[in-house]
């Protein structure tokens, strides 16, 4: 089969198509037998760039085949799994899944809703899992509650606009370009302000915020904490920003406020039923119309360096797709 590997950690350039061996069934988090997905569309995300230049907490020995994130057709499954040959899934692959074959442990496969096409489904686990429990899980989201999202325009930021307001929250959408607004406002941002501009006083002219999400961190994160409302929340989610932010823990004696880590793999990994739990709310907010993946930019698989290059230099919206045979 055709695949893109990483052989050497030195960044997206030197990623190659390949043709190698299809993968056997077993999968390092399912040992006993995971789901086999003839991929039709593989999600690309900003560890991945991490990725190729060895730079992400998961280091695989090299080569290796990136890709966390598909959605296909199964072509075979272990027993007890409760998926058949032929349905249209989307699932956490971890590593693989920028290839024509993959595989996923049967706890990380989800049902693909019929209202939506191969590409949406590759951006349908990771970003919208990760949304869910950042607000909800982690973050204990309550209708009514306004939401302040970091990279708003980005995989993370536009499924978290789309899951706040799916489950009855007022957002603030913050973004660098007139670009990157337009895709917050379609996402379902009721404000947005600019990241260059005075965002931290306008936040406040607004009422402030119960929730911050953010996936950005750096030099923001002050200013976020000073954003919140008695008793609010900010929720670490990633450091796309580049530094990891440090704070002096006053301000949250101060002003009641937390500060709330959500690492979504570590936590759900371990908890089939957690997953269940969030796949099947995810599920509803699709039933209902509020979740639709944005599909920022769609490459062939051959076209793979480019997909991982607009990540990189911080270009892209919504989700970066690859497809098959596209
Ligand atoms: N905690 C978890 O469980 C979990 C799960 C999934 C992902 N993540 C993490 O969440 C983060 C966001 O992922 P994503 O898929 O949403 O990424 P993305 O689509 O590339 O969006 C990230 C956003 O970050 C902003 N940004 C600010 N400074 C940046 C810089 N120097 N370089 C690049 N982007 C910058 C950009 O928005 P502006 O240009 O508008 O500022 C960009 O839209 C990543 O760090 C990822 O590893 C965490």
């Amino acid at each position: 089969m055709r695949a893109l590997q990483i052989s050497q950690l030195t960044g997206p350039d030197d990623i190659e198509l390949v043709e190698v061996d299809e993968p056997s069934p077993e999968h390092m988090l399912a040992p006993d037998g995971g789901v086999v997905i003839e991929v039709r569309a593989a999600g690309v995300s900003f560890p991945e760039v991490l990725q190729s230049r060895g730079e992400y907490q998961f280091k695989p020995p090299t080569p290796f085949v990136p890709g966390a994130e598909v959605a296909g057709v199964v072509r075979s499954v272990p027993d007890g799994s409760g998926f058949a040959e032929g349905d249209r899934v989307a699932a956490m692959t971890m590593l693989g899944g920028f290839a024509e074959v993959a595989v996923a442990p049967p706890y990380l496969t989800f049902a693909l809703p019929d209202e939506l096409e191969f590409a949406e489904g590759a951006g349908l686990v990771l970003n919208y899992h990760t949304a869910y429990f950042s607000l909800v899980t982690r973050g204990r989201l309550t209708a009514g509650e306004t939401v302040l999202v970091h990279g708003a325009a980005g995989g993370v930021g536009t499924a978290t606009l789309q899951v706040a307001k799916g489950l009855g929250a007022r957002t603030i959408a913050i973004v660098s370009s007139d670009e990157k607004e337009q895709v917050a406002r379609e996402a379902g941002a009721d404000e947005v302000l600019r990241s260059d501009g005075p965002w931290k006083d306008q936040a406040k002219e607004l009422g402030g915020a119960d929730l911050v999400i953010d996936p950005v961190g750096g030099d923001r994160f002050t200013d976020s904490l000073r954003t919140l409302k008695e008793e609010g929340r900010l929720v670490v989610v990633g450091f796309t920003g580049g530094s990891i932010p440090e704070v002096k823990v006053n301000r949250l004696l101060l002003n009641n406020t937390e500060i709330i880590g959500a690492g979504w793999g570590a936590y759900v990994m371990p908890k089939p039923q957690v997953n269940r739990e969030i796949g099947e709310a995810i599920g509803k907010l699709v039933a209902s119309g509020h979740v639709r993946p944005l599909v920022g930019a769609r490459f062939p698989l051959e076209r793979g360096v480019e997909a991982l290059k607009l990540i990189d230099s911080r270009g892209a919206t919504g989700k970066v797709v690859l497809e098959m045979g596209a």
